[in-house]
């Protein structure tokens, strides 16, 4: 009697759900099947990184109704994940993370935010290193660790961007990979792994790589070191191959990997319309031994122009653009069922290298491996935990049908979307939801209406662009980036 209580109340909260990967070696694994799993993502960032504010009471995952729309949008696209770079640990969460959840999408978390105080600065990084700071980081590991989509957490994005940062971020980027680790290691019920978002500077990339990957050998269960690494690239455009793009490049150079690595960005603007052409070849056997998958710059049409959708702020309906259409093409090319059910090899995973400095190869490249203590008070948030705790939980949702209007890029509206609620262990890929929607053949793909700002912006990518901005001024963004 009493077991049949308890089962009748766990059923009553018992919703489906994506199962939670797993890190094994230099893959994501579904422990449901022990497949591998392969990110086929979107950076989900309306607004643009300007579009965050504190007092707003609102972030990219907080309102309902515009989730529902975007998770429809996303899984009809074929995606499986998004990337989501500013959350406010103390808003709820819930209703946007069981859409995505029950649409088989999951979901990639930055921790940090634009926000002075809210992200490790690229500049003098030891001022930005306190407890208030790493405070926030725990907040939003608190706020998305029950979700079973929250795939993982970057602990930097970007944040060595110019070759005076390579000297002096490296280990206080490392040192907060080990807190932020140390944290979940206490605090969460399972192992979402924690990692780093390079910006793709080849001179450092693999100096970088290699800074936060190696194992240090007097540390327990390697605690700094970064379970997953992935790169903002832009090297794909237009029309390109493997060898053109430099994509030979990073497979030689991340063929050994420890952990998995994947494209944190991808999608270069430089050559209109974009085209998409990279997708084949990112899941193709020439880069899936050692990429997995990757994400497209970007979700939302914003000034820079590598809107996949335009939203209107006036009546929150969404356009979506050619971009979008020729995507999704991309992406039905591929063949899912055999991309998402290759096994990991049954060899053990490449070791990770120990930290030693002969591991770096540029002058001026930091290689220190002794990193900086935890400032004040951080042992003790780490032991007690963020008070006080923002709490998430998947919920159920009653209405399924997106209310917003919806246009498709020939200016009609697409009657009838709504997220299709996928089974247990479902995970989404192309086809799942499946609605006819055409181009806007009078126009090249992705062009918007202000194409006079967007072209001068075409060259700062805003991921880049935003924590450096905290830590130099606009003018130096603009300046020093690549
Ligand atoms: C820690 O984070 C929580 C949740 O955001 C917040 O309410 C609290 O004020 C923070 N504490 C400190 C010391 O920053
Ligand atoms: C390495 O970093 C540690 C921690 O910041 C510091 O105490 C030490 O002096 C550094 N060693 C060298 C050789 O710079
Ligand atoms: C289609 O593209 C043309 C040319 O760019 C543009 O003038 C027109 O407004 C677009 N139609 C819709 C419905 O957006």
């Amino acid at each position: 009697m009493l077991l049949q209580t308890a089962l009748v109340a766990l059923g009553a909260t018992l919703v489906a759900a994506v199962p939670p990967l797993e890190v094994k070696g230099q893959y994501f694994v579904n422990p449901k099947t022990g497949n591998r799993f392969q990110i086929v993502g979107v950076a989900y960032q309306p607004g643009g990184s300007a579009g965050y504010n504190k007092e707003s009471g609102i972030d990219p995952l907080s309102d309902e109704e515009v989730c529902l729309r975007d998770a429809a949008i996303l899984q009809v696209l074929g995606v499986n994940t998004i990337r989501v770079y500013n959350v406010n640990p103390d808003l709820n969460h819930d209703k946007c993370a069981s859409i995505f959840n029950a649409a088989g999408i999951y979901m990639i978390l930055d921790v940090n935010s634009p926000l002075v105080g809210e992200a490790l600065t690229s500049y003098n990084p030891w001022e930005s290193y306190y407890d208030t700071y790493l405070n926030r980081t725990f907040a939003v590991v608190e706020a998305f660790k029950n979700y079973p989509n929250t795939l993982a957490f970057f602990a930097g994005n970007e944040v060595i961007d110019r070759p005076e940062t390579t000297a002096t971020v490296p280990p206080y980027m490392r040192a907060v990979t080990r807190d932020i680790k140390n944290y979940v290691k206490r605090h969460c019920d399972r192992k979402i792994p924690v990692g780093y978002s390079a910006a793709d500077v080849r001179s450092s990339l693999f100096d970088t790589f290699r800074y936060f990957t190696c194992s240090l050998e007097d540390e327990d269960d390697d605690i700094s070191q970064a379970d997953i690494f992935a790169l903002n690239s832009y090297s794909w455009c237009g029309e390109s191959t493997f060898e053109e793009a430099t994509y030979d490049d990073l497979v030689a150079g991340f063929k050994d990997s420890p952990v998995p690595v994947f494209f944190s960005e991808y999608g270069c603007n430089e050559v209109l319309p974009r085209i998409f052409q990279e997708v084949t070849t990112i899941y193709s056997d020439k880069m899936d031994t050692v990429f997995s998958g990757g994400v497209v710059y970007e979700y939302t049409q914003e000034a820079n122009n590598y809107g996949l959708v335009d939203l209107s702020s006036s009546d929150k309906s969404a356009k979506l653009l050619n971009d979008y259409v020729v995507l999704r093409s991309q992406y039905a090319k591929l063949d899912w069922e055999a991309i998402q059910s290759k096994k990991p090899p049954s060899s053990d995973a490449p070791k990770a290298p120990t930290c030693d400095s002969k591991l770096i190869t540029t002058k001026g490249f930091n290689s220190n491996f002794t990193l900086p203590v935890e400032p004040p008070n951080v042992e003790d948030i780490i032991k007690k935990g963020v008070k006080p705790t923002p709490k998430g939980k998947i919920v159920d949702i009653d209405n399924w049908e997106v209310k917003l209007k919806v246009y498709a890029p020939d200016g009609t509206e697409i009657k009838g979307l709504k997220v299709k609620k996928l089974k247990d262990d479902e995970i989404n890929r192309a086809g799942v939801n499946d609605i006819t929607i055409s181009a806007n053949s009078t126009t090249s793909a992705g062009t918007s209406s202000d194409d006079e700002d967007a072209e001068e912006d075409a060259a700062v990518r805003p991921a880049a662009a935003l924590f450096t901005a905290v830590a130099m001024g606009a003018m130096a963004v603009l300046t020093t980036l690549f």
